[in-house]
């Protein structure tokens, strides 16, 4: 049986993932698994409701807590990483300053996912360092954001290192609920970066992991396209001419003077999230609690315990079911040419072939100027931002947000520098 550890392992999410692995737990077979956490009384809480989630379903595993990285991760077959330094506050902070500037606040996109990047990137590599000592076989799943250009400094690393997000299981499980079928018969065609992503096909499969199949795509946006318009809250009309779903990261540059003025008007998600997580901490501290409370629902996280049980048993090759073809899952891994206008090293998301040898990603066919500039662009700031976050300096961190296409301005770049530095001192080591 396996070991699995979180590191992050007392965010209010992890009780969803506890979930997944009880429910999926035939592809999954885990024996041990340890939450890693600084936060002690947090681990208390959430250690405890993983023990009674799985004592509950029957599952076997053992759950240990601890806040020591290197002991967790010791002898770990995988290790699933979804910390936030700074936690809720530092978020709070990224969605309200590039307001000051008419910018989106956003915790992952513009000048508050760079700050978000700039803090994250030193610690997540410290905590590779660690896994690979602990054991250098051990698959590293990253979910903790900004995941594109997190993932490309694990894998610039030489890390063992895949990205997560849940956009894409998000979009096939809708997908399949509209159509009324299995959603492992659903096959995307995505393509793009971290949330950057658009979906330019839908494949209905006639088997899990079968070839072929018929493009739904067409069949969706003219039955469903009210639909999912309302979930992008983007326009119906230009989705449906584009013929394209793009996710729902993608309003924060198609409507971003809009979305300035709504976010204006209306709290931070961090805010609304801290009071989530306050109720939640209340209810897991409930010895009478065993199952993953409803209000975790109004997180953003949904089916993302799926997609990390998917993506592990893949690695580490427990999840095949004979004949059951080949297992494709969208995931953020380096590009190595697939979208021949990026460099080798960029980390892009698109479907890819995983089992026990790693990732494949899919070839791509030609992508759109329309996605490909905005691609492209992002790719640029992405490999910014990971400089500014491995080497520091004011000059790095105004060259990202110049390189940004929602800021691209020298006076906008050198107020959210300022702003960016102000804010976030106590967690740069160089600032
Ligand atoms: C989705 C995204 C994640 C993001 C989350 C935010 O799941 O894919 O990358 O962190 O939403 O959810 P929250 O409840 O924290 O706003
Ligand atoms: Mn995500």
């Amino acid at each position: 049986s396996l070991k699995l550890a979180i590191v992050g392992g007392g965010s209010t999410y992890t009780p969803e993932l506890i979930d997944g692995f009880a429910r999926l737990r035939d592809s999954l077979p885990i024996g041990e698994l340890v939450l890693i956490d600084p936060a002690a009384d947090r681990l208390e809480l959430v250690g405890g409701l993983a023990r009674r989630i799985f004592a509950k379903q029957g599952h076997p595993a053992r759950v240990t807590t601890t806040t020591d990285v290197d002991a967790g991760v010791a002898g770990a077959d995988a290790v699933l990483l979804q910390l936030r330094v700074g936690g809720q506050a530092a978020r709070g902070e990224d969605e309200s300053w590039p307001l000051e500037c008419g910018c989106v606040g956003q915790e992952t996109t513009g000048a508050g996912g760079l700050a978000k990047a700039l803090r994250t990137v030193p610690v997540v590599l410290d905590i590779a360092e660690r896994v690979r000592r602990a054991n250098p076989q051990a698959w590293i799943v990253d979910f903790t954001n900004p995941v594109g250009i997190v993932t490309r400094a694990l894998q610039n690393a030489g890390h063992k290192a895949v990205g997560l997000c849940n956009v894409a299981i998000g979009f096939q499980r809708k997908f399949a609920r509209h159509l009324g079928v299995a959603p492992e018969l659903i096959r995307l065609d995505h393509v793009g970066l971290n949330h950057l992503s658009w979906e330019r096909g839908v494949t209905l499969l006639d088997a899990p992991g079968a070839a072929g199949g018929r493009e739904v795509l067409p069949e969706l946006l003219g039955g469903f396209g009210p639909e999912i318009a309302e979930d992008l809250h983007l326009p119906l009309p230009v989705i449906r001419r584009l013929g394209v779903v793009p996710s729902y990261y993608l309003r924060y540059f198609y409507q971003h003077d809009v979305v300035v003025e709504e976010l204006r008007a209306s709290g931070s998600r961090a805010s609304q999230v801290a009071e989530i997580e306050r109720q939640l901490l209340e209810m897991y501290a409930d010895p009478a609690l065993d199952t993953k409370p409803e209000l975790l629902a109004q997180r953003g996280g949904a089916f993302y315990s799926e997609a990390a049980v998917q993506l592990i048993a893949a690695l580490l090759g427990t999840g095949a079911t004979p004949g059951a073809g080949v297992d494709v899952q969208v995931v953020n891994t380096r590009n190595d040419g697939i979208l021949p206008f990026l460099p080798d090293d960029a980390v892009i998301e698109v479907p890819a072939e995983v089992d026990a040898d790693g990732v494949r990603p899919l070839p791509q066919r030609a992508v759109e100027p329309l996605f490909a500039g905005l691609i492209a662009n992002v790719t640029a700031y992405e490999q910014l931002a990971l400089e500014a976050a491995l080497k520091g300096g004011r000059d790095r961190v105004f060259d990202a947000l110049l390189a940004h296409p929602l800021v691209g301005q020298i006076e906008l770049a050198d107020q959210l520098t300022d702003r960016l530095l102000a804010h976030n001192r106590a967690h740069l080591a160089w600032a």
